[in-house]
């Protein structure tokens, strides 16, 4: 087997192959933990999840990344309030991630002319961008990226999980309470089975209503189906996040609820989650 070469992607001996390969590995030797999250099913909260997770492991001390691969439907601009952010080089060319508040973060979306056009990119297209996101962005150094994958097990997860496989690769896998959305999310579980990429852990979302009046939690759907699920696969529980209105208020108007509302039940879900992972992956 031949010994893997150690260059920035600059050597003049090299094809543009193994230039881009180069690259790739030196990127990614940069960042130590590659959080991938994904679900089998749409709308359970994997952005959510993504954006606030980052913040709560910048706010226990981390230096993190957030990129958004998914090329469809890209939330992470709004959910941070960059909308309207211009992408900047850096002076070595590459592309500057915007921080907010010590955030650094590239999404799809900021390379789209009008948000609202589709984008209508067929695999290899798809391929070759996520990888230009790992190796043309100005990451640094940085303790964990998280990277919010689109629903479902297609050319964006795989992609994401083929490049950092062995690289400090690991899942986190969000579900709802809800049985449909267990069998829709074991898929998700599956697939890194067959791909031999661990799995940090399974979140709950939206598991239990949060009164905005007086803060008690109601089930109002079943409950315990991402527990359940995760421990039928052998998978660590991170926890459940309750529906709190104020989470999707924060969404919308681009303030993270794990950074702007440490204190309350899910902005503490969010911290004991990082906990578990920190756990995990030590
Ligand atoms: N715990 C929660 N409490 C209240 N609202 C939530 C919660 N989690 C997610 N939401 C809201 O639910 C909606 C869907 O969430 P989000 O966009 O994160 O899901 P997704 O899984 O990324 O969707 P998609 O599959 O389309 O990418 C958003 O409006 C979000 O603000
Ligand atoms: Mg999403």
């Amino acid at each position: 087997m031949s010994e893997e070469k150690k260059c920035s992607g600059n050597c003049e001996s090299c094809s543009s192959k193994e230039k881009e390969n180069c690259a790739l590995n030196e990127t990614l030797g940069r960042i130590k933990h590659k959080i991938v999250v994904m679900s089998g099913k749409g709308g359970v909260g994997k952005s959510t999840v993504s954006v606030n997770l980052a913040y709560a492991l910048a706010l226990a001390g981390f230096r993190v990344g957030l990129l958004d691969v998914d090329v469809h439907g890209p939330s992470i601009p709004k959910m941070l309030h960059l909308e309207k952010y211009q992408l900047e080089a850096a002076g070595n060319g590459k592309i500057l991630p915007p921080e907010v508040a010590g955030l650094k973060v590239m999404s799809i979306g900021f390379m789209l002319e009008n948000p609202d056009d589709p984008v209508v990119w067929r695999g290899p297209m798809k391929i070759g961008v996520i990888q230009q996101l790992f190796t043309e962005v100005e990451w640094g150094e940085l303790d964990y990226m998280v990277i919010d994958c689109p629903p479902g097990t297609g050319d964006e997860p795989l992609t994401v999980c083929q490049t950092v496989k062995d690289k400090g690769g690991n899942a986190v896998i969000v579900t709802t309470p809800q049985q449909v959305a267990s069998s829709d999310v074991s898929k998700s579980v599956n697939f890194c089975k067959q791909m031999q990429f661990p799995m940090t852990g399974l979140i709950e979302n939206m598991s239990g209503f949060v009164c905005p009046k007086c803060g008690e939690i109601t089930d109002i759907f079943a409950s315990g189906g991402g527990e359940k699920l995760a421990s039928s696969y052998g998978i660590t529980f991170l926890g459940k996040l309750p529906i709190d209105p104020e989470v999707c208020k924060g969404g919308d108007e681009g303030r993270p609820f794990a950074y702007y509302r440490s204190e309350t039940p899910v902005g503490k879900a969010f911290a004991a989650a990082v906990e578990k992972i920190e756990e995990v992956l030590s």
